[in-house]
């Protein structure tokens, strides 16, 4: 699977499989792979990675890294070393940094880039080409960085590094990870203290891992809002790092399991970073079975393996507290509550829209051609189950649209798993950015 422009879509349909078994180990958390490369490459020395994912995404970084000076290679056993340029040596790169579909990517590397006497061109495919940057623009053009975006505060964009840059203390007015690490990692570079105050707390990759490679970096809970501060002129030393199963790319096999009848499947090594692990939390509350064993620590991370047994859903409210702890994993629980019983209402997904695709709308079309019962709002979708009856699945000649987004392809996957007739889905390449086996990994399920 490759999302190249080059290469032809690639329809499938996924039908129901019979019950789901086996053990299953999903590839490395996506926002730890990327933030391991980076942090390795600003590091002198060498860190050494194992579990990176080798999705698009993560690849799109690499090679952004290696095209600013850092020497990235994989070896056989599937180890990654990277030599590091340290924290202020970051090269011109002599080409655009082709960021393909990932908006990590792309907005974290602006934050390394925008402290760096550097100019740096920023492109991507269709989708992540419409995506808001002006959300890193912003704090980023107050660190003293200028920007050339399209119109919109869109890829295509040049930024033009500054160094010495000015530091900022900055509060975030979205709910956004990539936008604290963007502050944060630009303040790597620079002279002073950086502040990013969340109002909201999102996935704090960013700052276990710059502790862990040595920066002077704080948090701080004050009236419930997390103040994170950062020394600049940091001096990383480089790290082995153990990364753990991706908690977004489980959420498709434990919903998977929940809704085929008879399904048992037990996911090893799955991240469970409370701010990361909001969706198995609604899953139980629903009803679902889902069973923690074997809980450890992998990289500074909680992980443990995951128990799940088909169960009868029952739908509930979702407390929008939670959104940013599962904000990736709304498409497959849409999928979870169409099979539950009674109804299931979601509030305060604004970011939804400006994901890899609109999520609310890519879902909605999704549904209605698979035959589930709900309403879209602004801000998310009520839902209303079939009380454990199959979705009836997309009749002959629809296909749903994926929109160059893994997460509606693959949350349609399972709902194919959980039809009368299957779901055919348009274009089945951009799984690839985020979870390149995952096809081969449910097939191994159904075995
Ligand atoms: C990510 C943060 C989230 C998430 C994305 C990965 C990260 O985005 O949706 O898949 O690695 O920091 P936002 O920060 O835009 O919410």
């Amino acid at each position: 699977m490759s999302a190249s422009p080059d290469s032809p879509p690639q329809p499938r349909r996924f039908s129901p499989p019979g019950a789901l078994s086996g053990t299953i180990r999903v590839p490395g958390d996506k926002s730890i792979s990327h933030r391991s490369l980076m942090l390795g490459a600003l590091a002198v020395g060498e860190t050494r990675v194992t579990g990176l994912l080798e999705g698009e995404d993560v690849l799109a970084t690499a090679a952004a890294m290696r095209q600013m000076g850092a020497t990235i290679t994989r070896e056989d056993d599937g180890t990654w070393s990277i030599h590091g340029v340290g924290v202020g040596g970051l090269l011109q790169p002599a080409a655009p940094l082709d960021m393909g579909n990932s908006g990590t990517s792309t907005r974290l590397l602006m934050g390394l880039v925008a402290s760096h006497a550097i100019t740096a061109t920023f492109v991507g495919d269709a989708s992540l080409s419409k995506r808001p940057m002006r959300r890193v623009i912003d704090p980023l053009s107050q660190i003293g960085a200028e920007f050339e975006a399209s119109e919109g505060g869109t890829l295509p964009l040049t930024l033009r590094g500054i160094s010495p840059a000015v530091p900022i203390t900055y509060r975030l007015p979205v709910a956004s990870a990539q936008v604290k690490s963007a502050v944060l990692l630009a303040g790597l570079n620079t002279a002073g203290t950086t502040t990013v105050i969340e109002p909201v707390p999102t996935r704090d990759h960013s700052e276990r891992m710059l502790k862990g490679f040595g920066a002077d970096l704080s948090v701080e809970e004050k009236d419930g809002e997390r103040i994170i501060t950062l020394k600049g002129e940091a001096e990383l030393k480089p790290q082995t790092i153990t990364v753990p199963g991706d908690p977004s790319s489980a959420a498709f096999f434990v919903v998977a399991a929940l809704l085929v009848p008879g399904s048992d499947v037990l996911i090893e090594n799955v991240g469970l970073n409370p701010t990361r692990a909001g969706l198995f939390g609604v899953l139980r509350q629903m009803g679902g079975s889902i069973e923690e064993v074997n809980a450890r620590e992998v990289g500074g991370e909680p992980v443990a393996d995951l128990r799940v047994r088909h169960s009868m859903l029952r739908g509930i409210a979702v407390d929008p507290a939670v959104a940013p702890s599962m904000i990736d994993e709304f498409p497959v629980l849409f999928v979870a509550a169409a099979l539950a019983e009674g109804t299931t209402t979601t509030t305060g997904l604004d970011e939804l829209r400006v994901k890899e695709s609109d999520r609310l709308t890519a879902m909605a079309e999704a549904l209605t051609l698979a035959g589930a019962k709900f309403e879209e709002h602004e801000d998310g979708l009520t839902i209303h189950g079939t009380g454990g009856d199959p979705l009836p699945g997309t009749g002959e000649g629809a296909a749903v649209v994926s929109h160059l987004d893994h997460r509606i392809a693959m949350s349609m996957a399972v709902a194919g798993l959980a039809s009368r007739n299957g779901v055919e889905i348009d274009d089945v390449r951009p799984i690839a950015t985020s979870f390149p086996n995952f096809i081969a990994l449910m097939e191994s399920l159904a075995g």
